[in-house]
């Protein structure tokens, strides 16, 4: 007899709402994620990227909804969930008078690894950093992109099922935002590990994600390889337009993605008022 054992899902959140007071950050959303999956979030400034990650965390609680890790509820065993993931802030506040290798100690013993193993783990992560220089100076004396190294080497010593990073490229050099992308690729098929992050860098989303999901105003509204975003975006065309006009097959993430979060005519509009505001009324 043969079994067909389905995969538990690394993340599944069902009809997540987030409610600040007047303004609702997240409005119904779901989301699952498989283990091996990198999962790249894009979304205008607001759309509700950080607020969904935070959730998931577990650092926020969501007004409605669930979230479920590894089989799990989140709100029913936090700690377990906890440990279950890395989290990369989108401004990572890390502890300004302890060095590297201190806060790494620190990680170690909140995260319960033994010396041994988290030597081994950051003798591995840190010198493709080039962090070794760095080990023993204070952290509020390091540069931004260094911190946000510090950052992701941290987030990775448990070897999270989960890696929840917010922005990870911000202030990161190319040749370092190169190396981070590997990095995720292979921490995700190392680990069998789910990859869930924000960007605004469009390359990135299509060159590092198996799967880009589009978040406008608190929900996904759409989701899949670049291919069938495409796809969507043409479908949303036709839907407008009421013509067969099609989104080009050559499209640009960046092209789908001003279709899909309907930014287009806004761009448009506000570069014709700014050209207004600056040069015309002179
Ligand atoms: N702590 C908070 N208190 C009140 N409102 C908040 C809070 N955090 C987020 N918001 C609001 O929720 C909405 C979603 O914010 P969020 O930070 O999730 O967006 P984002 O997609 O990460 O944006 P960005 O691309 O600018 O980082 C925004 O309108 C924001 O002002
Ligand atoms: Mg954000």
């Amino acid at each position: 007899m043969s079994y067909n054992i389905k995969p538990i899902p690394v993340v599944e959140a069902v009809d997540l709402c987030k409610q600040y007071g007047s303004v609702q950050a997240l409005a119904g959303l779901n989301l699952k994620l498989m283990p091996g999956e990198i999962y790249g979030l894009l979304g205008p400034n607001g759309a509700g990227k950080s607020t969904l990650i935070k959730i998931i965390a577990g650092l926020v609680e969501p007004t409605s909804g669930s979230v479920r890790l590894l089989g799990f509820d989140h709100a029913i065993d936090p700690v377990l969930a906890k440990s279950k993931i890395g989290y990369v802030s989108e401004n990572s506040m890390l502890y300004e008078s302890l060095t590297p290798r201190d806060f790494f100690e620190f990680v170690a013993s909140v995260r319960k690894i033994s010396s041994e193993v988290v030597n081994e783990r950051v003798a591995r992560l840190a010198p493709a950093f080039g962090l070794e220089q760095y080990y023993d100076s204070p952290i509020g004396t390091l540069s931004m992109g260094t911190r946000q190294k510090i950052a992701i080497v941290a987030a990775l010593l448990h070897e999270p099922s989960l890696l929840l990073l917010d922005e990870p490229l911000n202030g990161l050099d190319a040749k370092t935002s190169r190396i981070v992308k590997d990095l995720l690729s292979m921490h995700s098929r190392k680990n069998d590990s789910a990859v869930l992050f924000s960007t605004h860098i469009m390359e990135v989303a299509e060159h590092v994600c198996d799967r880009i999901g589009i978040i406008y105003k608190g929900k996904i509204v759409a989701e899949g390889s670049l291919e069938e975003l495409r796809r969507k975006a043409s479908e949303i065309t036709v839907a407008v337009n009421g013509s067969a006009q099609s989104v080009d097959s050559s499209a640009t993430l960046e092209e789908v993605f001003l279709k899909l979060t309907h930014e287009e005519d806004d761009i448009a509009g506000t570069v014709r008022a700014l050209r207004e505001a600056f040069y015309d009324n002179r």
